[in-house]
């Protein structure tokens, strides 16, 4: 049986909110309730701490890089210094295409957000 955690009153979850909860990040995306592991690929910041930009993408809040919350596939590697390493982007990339990351289940009952 899958572990259900508690993530926060359905009230709170509105659309770009994210939130961390055991080991995801849990959020509101294009309408749509997400969760993902919230160690970054790159230096393993804690995704919760991240933002919902205007394409629906949780963006890391270390270095920029940008994940499709449906796959757990980054989308963007790491911006800033990091952007200027040849491939490093690319390598990112390739790594969650073989290592997303995870996706929880989130569900709303009585009016609680749980992820499991
Ligand atoms: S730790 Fe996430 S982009 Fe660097």
């Amino acid at each position: 049986m899958a572990s259900r955690r508690e993530v926060c009153p359905a009230s709170e979850m509105t659309p770009g909110v994210v939130k961390g909860a055991g080991r995801y990040a849990v959020g509101s995306a294009d309408g749509e309730l997400f969760a993902v592991t919230r160690r970054c690929r790159h230096l393993y910041a804690d995704l919760a701490e991240g933002t919902i930009d205007d394409d629906g993408c949780l963006t890391c809040p270390w270095h920029g890089s940008k994940y499709d919350v449906e796959t757990g596939r980054m989308v963007r590697g790491p911006q800033g210094v990091f952007a200027k390493i040849p491939g490093l982007g690319l390598a990112f990339k390739a790594i969650t295409l073989v290592l997303p990351l995870g996706r929880g289940t989130v569900v709303e009952r009585g009016g609680t957000i749980y992820v499991e």
